[in-house]
């Protein structure tokens, strides 16, 4: 099948940006000894799973227990949920997915650990758990010190449970500049920190587990770090190019749209909005847009219906016509992966492989 013969709108990625992109994190994660836990969120597709465990993946992220679920398929060696599982329901699915699969967990809370231990220990499993430090977000995790302390000695001593180490994800370093470098610096003595005070009451710290996709070619600086769970790298967006750490030439996906209305001078309607692109805005700039049009850069794509695209094409010399197609690079491609059913891997003008979003919409 070609490109042309596709209906719209249609979520593509183009197979040799991906690769690359997949074979640089892989390279990057061996020549600094750093063991690598790819994050599905943003591609939720088994078979892009299975090609990171093919290339070095020590084991696979996700956050919900649902992904989980589907990422079972590929039999990964490890998978770490890294996000609190909470309530019986999920703790009872989390323990079938056990039953084949070595499981570790990231949590920060008393209750987390408490309700994770009695389902493990009902169930005849042992659970792996990171226990989550906030590095400076102020998301999840415990501060350093004595809070995070307790909550390790509460973890090693619950049957069913074993602590590996601690997990933190640097989310507030969003643009890669000198405040940045400042930044990760003081996440590496944080952690430097939290390792030897850990060692020194008895707790050895296997895993400090971090990395996201902006800093993440910045891993081997940051003390102790030694496990890196990137998502957004294997097809990168516009906001990874906004904050500087990737160029528009490593962005593996974009969504074709049509032209399906020009009424209204200065502008064309795009058969996407928000049922299609994600709402994230551009980071760090000051304008309103949800993706940016290839073709035309200079476009606005500035307001969505759930299935109106708004692009003001004031500025833009290419005259549109309706019927054109359009390929726009989205703002936060994981949030516009989890819209579409299937997804479409090209090369040159040539699909290759249709792949159905096996892990979109698994909320719980
Ligand atoms: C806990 C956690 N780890 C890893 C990641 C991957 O981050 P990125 O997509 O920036 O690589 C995320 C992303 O949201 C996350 O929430």
């Amino acid at each position: 099948m070609n490109i042309a013969e596709l209906d719209t709108p249609a979520l593509l990625i183009d197979l040799d940006i991906m690769d690359r992109n997949l074979g640089k994190m892989a390279d990057y994660a061996r020549a600094h000894g750093l063991r690598l836990r790819p994050h599905t969120k943003t591609h939720k597709i088994p078979a892009l799973a299975e090609r990171q465990l093919a290339l070095g993946a020590a084991g696979l992220t996700v956050a919900k227990v649902g992904e989980a679920e589907v990422m079972t398929k590929i039999d990964p060696p490890e998978l770490l949920v890294a996000y609190p599982v909470i309530g019986k329901q999920k703790l009872d699915r989390l323990m079938t997915i056990a039953a084949n699969t070595r499981v570790t967990v990231a949590l920060d809370s008393l209750t987390a650990a408490t309700e994770l231990s009695a389902a493990a220990q009902a169930s005849g499993r042992t659970i792996g758990v990171l226990v989550e430090i906030d590095a400076g977000l102020g998301r999840v995790g415990v501060q350093a010190g004595p809070d995070l302390l307790a909550l390790v000695q509460r973890v090693a001593s619950l049957p069913g449970l074993f602590f590996e180490g601690v997990a933190f994800y640097p989310g507030h370093i969003k643009v890669l500049n000198e405040a940045a470098d400042v930044a990760l610096a003081a996440v590496g003595t944080l952690l430097d920190g939290v390792v030897r005070n850990l060692e020194a009451a008895g707790f050895p710290v296997k895993i400090v587990s971090g990395g996201s996709t902006p800093t993440l070619y910045l891993s081997h600086q940051v003390a102790r770090l030694n496990e890196i769970r990137p998502g957004t790298y294997i097809f990168n967006d516009r906001n990874t190019v906004l904050c500087g750490a990737t160029t528009y030439n490593d962005c593996a996906a974009s969504i074709l749209a049509t032209v399906v209305s020009t009424a209204v001078k200065g502008q064309m309607i795009i058969d996407g909005g928000s049922k299609t692109f994600s709402s994230d805005r551009p980071m760090g700039l000051e304008e309103v847009s949800f993706g940016r049009l290839l073709d035309a850069p200079e476009a606005v794509f500035g307001k969505m219906n759930e299935e109106h695209g708004f692009v003001d094409i004031r500025k833009v010399s290419k005259l549109f016509q309706v019927g054109d197609r359009v390929r726009v690079l989205p703002n936060h491609v994981c949030v516009a992966m989890n819209l579409h059913e299937q997804v479409y891997g090209y090369r040159g003008e040539t699909v290759e492989h249709v792949w159905r979003v096996e892990g979109r919409g698994k909320l719980q």
